[in-house]
């Protein structure tokens, strides 16, 4: 076990939202500087390094690596460059932060998985929202043993109107699939996190383009730029016999907020239910029945904490030199739910896992 003790010298790729959150929490930290920052907007780049205190800006991420010097190499790209710049950093010495999801597709974040175990790297995943303050109540009342066992739990995450997606996300190649693989990974992982990581052995999958090309056309613009779905649902099977049921939309008419985010878990002894809109965290609701009648409790969470625990938990787990449980595997096992979601989609027949 090798243990770091200098500061990590980490180089950001990514200059969206994604990339400067992840250059501010890592200059948050003591132990670790963000020393090299790359990205294709030359202008932008030079206002987040002039912000951050960054002191190299590269416009190509392979010109960052070349430079040398890094030790972590922090990726917040489009989907498909995540598996080529993961690999090559990784083969160049350097550990990796990955933006979700950890690939376009299960065969990429399997290749990042391989890689990781052969260069004995650490690789992780960025999963922001399981961070969140409701999140982090909901684990905790299941954790207590507060619902019994999960049987059937359901998460969404539903936008009624987002066909303004920007640049890359409506691009199959780039993206990988529509608010599946963007907003689904991300309830799909609360799903797998609070359930305790159940094994997956099968699933049902739809997803549609029913109304994004639609309105692009009535705009006057090219429907075939929109290649992705813009609203897809799945419904999973767990090896000891639960269901889950997975929804995430770009574009839907329904009693939807612009960003609608709910988690329903039920157990044997309660269940609990969050719903969040436009990004206003609500309460979380506990059911159990109290002297034989249906009750209901509602809990205030505290703040989340986001990207800044992710990096402080990645720069923990790279400085401890302890490295084999970090390998990028929740990324890989949502990648393969994810890939098999649309694979079902696509030839409409169940997949098994
Ligand atoms: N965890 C979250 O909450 C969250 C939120 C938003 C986005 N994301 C993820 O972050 C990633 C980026 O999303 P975004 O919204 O920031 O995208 P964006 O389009 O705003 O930014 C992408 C950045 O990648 C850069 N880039 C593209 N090709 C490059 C190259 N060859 N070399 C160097 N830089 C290059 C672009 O210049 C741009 O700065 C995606 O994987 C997305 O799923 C996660």
């Amino acid at each position: 076990m090798v243990r770091v003790t200098a500061p990590l010298r980490v180089g950001v790729v990514g200059l969206g939202w994604a990339g400067r959150t992840h250059a501010e929490s890592f200059q948050a930290l003591p132990d670790a500087e963000v020393v090299a920052i790359a990205g294709k907007e030359a202008d932008l780049a030079a206002a987040v390094a002039r912000d951050l205190g960054i002191p190299a800006t590269y416009p190509d991420w392979t010109d960052m690596l070349d430079a040398g010097g890094l030790d972590v190499v922090s990726i917040a790209t489009p989907n498909s460059l995540h598996m080529p710049i993961a690999v090559a950093a990784m083969k160049a010495g350097l550990h990796v932060l990955c933006e979700k999801p950890l690939a376009s597709d299960a065969e990429q974040a399997a290749a990042m998985v391989a890689c990781a175990e052969d260069t004995d790297r650490v690789l992780e995943t960025v999963f922001n929202h399981r961070n969140r303050g409701d999140m982090a109540l909901l684990r905790q009342i299941v954790g207590e043993g507060g619902l019994g066992d999960i049987y059937y739990a359901k998460a969404a995450w539903m936008r009624r109107r987002n066909y303004e997606v920007r640049g890359w996300f409506a691009n199959r190649d780039a993206a990988g699939g529509g608010p599946l693989i963007d907003l689904g990974v991300h309830m799909l992982d609360m799903l797998l996190t609070l359930l305790g990581e159940p094994e997956v052995t099968r699933v049902t999958g739809s997803t549609y383009a029913a109304l994004a090309p639609q309105w692009l056309q009535a705009q006057g613009r090219d429907p075939a730029t929109w290649q992705v779905e813009d609203l897809a649902t799945g419904m999973l099977h767990t090896a000891g016999g639960a269901t889950l049921l997975l929804e995430a939309s770009w574009a839907v008419h329904g009693p939807y907020a612009d960003d609608d985010m709910s988690i329903h878990l039920h157990g044997t002894r309660g269940g609990a239910s969050v719903r969040v809109q436009d990004y206003v965290t609500g309460p979380v609701r506990v059911y159990h029945d109290v002297a034989g009648r249906p009750a209901e409790v509602v809990v205030a969470p505290g703040k989340g904490t986001g990207h800044a625990t992710v990096v402080r938990d990645f720069v923990r787990a790279v400085r401890s030199g302890d490295w084999a449980q970090h390998r990028g595997h929740a990324g890989l096992v949502r990648s393969k739910i994810i890939s098999a979601l649309y694979e079902s989609a696509r030839k409409g027949t169940e997949i098994r896992l």
